[in-house]
């Protein structure tokens, strides 16, 4: 918690756009019941800097703590509903997951899913991922990175809010350890070039896919985002990439 007796300092801002939108959509009652009930086994209590979704720099937390154990970790970013990151924690107890969104109506749903399917290899972090890789993750400790369909803001006035933007592969990089991967998919053809161009120009990572595009990754459980975009005859982009050594 922050220090009650240090002195007050002027609440900072962010300087950069955020890649959402706050939905205010009321919670269902099932929702609000999952919320109140099942937070304290899934959600991770963070710290907030100025922001209702932001991260207190500095303040960290440890993953062996939180699950109980050392075990290979993923998060997702922008996990929407849920719906990969529940089905991927099923399929693979071996392993622990942290899914990351800001939308909380969608983290109650993922609660309630993960509840109702036993699985107990995840947790939710209620904030903006920028920061949860920059602050909260502690130095090479993740595996793998999943992005999978993020807001495109595909009209040209609105490209700046996009997440996977210069500056976004240092944080990625930060967060993940040596060798760990990188995964994207989209179908939004600008924005998998955005993609593939902002990765290119990343020294702290190595494409790990020949030709064009990654292969579709098979962990993937297709959700309503790319279901959408395969019916509006949009090609699904996958991308991925490996984080090099830091002591190369
Ligand atoms: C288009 S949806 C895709 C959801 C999911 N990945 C899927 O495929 O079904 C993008 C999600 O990312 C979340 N999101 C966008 N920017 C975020 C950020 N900076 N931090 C955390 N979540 C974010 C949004 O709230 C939204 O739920």
């Amino acid at each position: 918690m922050p220090d009650p007796d240090a002195p007050e300092s002027a609440p900072r801002f962010r300087d950069k756009p955020v890649s959402f939108v706050r939905r205010s959509g009321r919670m269902s009652d099932a929702q609000e019941r999952a919320w109140d009930d099942l937070s304290s086994t899934y959600l991770l209590e963070v710290e907030r800097d100025a922001a209702a979704t932001s991260i207190r720099p500095g303040s960290t937390i440890d993953p062996v703590a939180e699950f109980g154990r050392d075990a290979p970790l993923v998060v997702e970013i922008g996990s929407g509903q849920g719906h990969a990151i529940v089905h991927a924690a099923g399929q693979s107890p071996e392993r622990d997951f942290i899914a990351v969104e800001v939308f909380r109506a969608g983290l109650a749903r993922t609660m309630l899913d993960a509840d109702r399917e036993g699985v107990r290899n995840l947790r939710l972090v209620e904030a903006n991922a920028p920061e949860v890789l920059e602050h909260l993750l502690p130095e090479a400790s993740v595996d793998e990175v999943w992005i999978f369909f993020p807001d495109p803001w595909h009209k040209n006035k609105h490209n700046k809010r996009r997440l996977i933007a210069d500056g976004f592969p240092a944080l990625a990089a930060r967060a993940l350890r040596d060798g760990g991967i990188l995964r994207l998919a989209t179908d939004w053809e600008d924005y998998a070039l955005q993609m593939r161009d902002v990765l290119a120009d990343a020294a702290d990572f190595e494409a790990s896919f020949e030709g064009e595009w990654a292969d579709r990754f098979d962990g993937r459980i297709m959700t309503a985002f790319e279901r959408k975009g395969i019916a509006k005859g949009r090609d699904i982009r996958d991308l991925t990439y490996r984080r090099r050594s830091r002591s190369a």
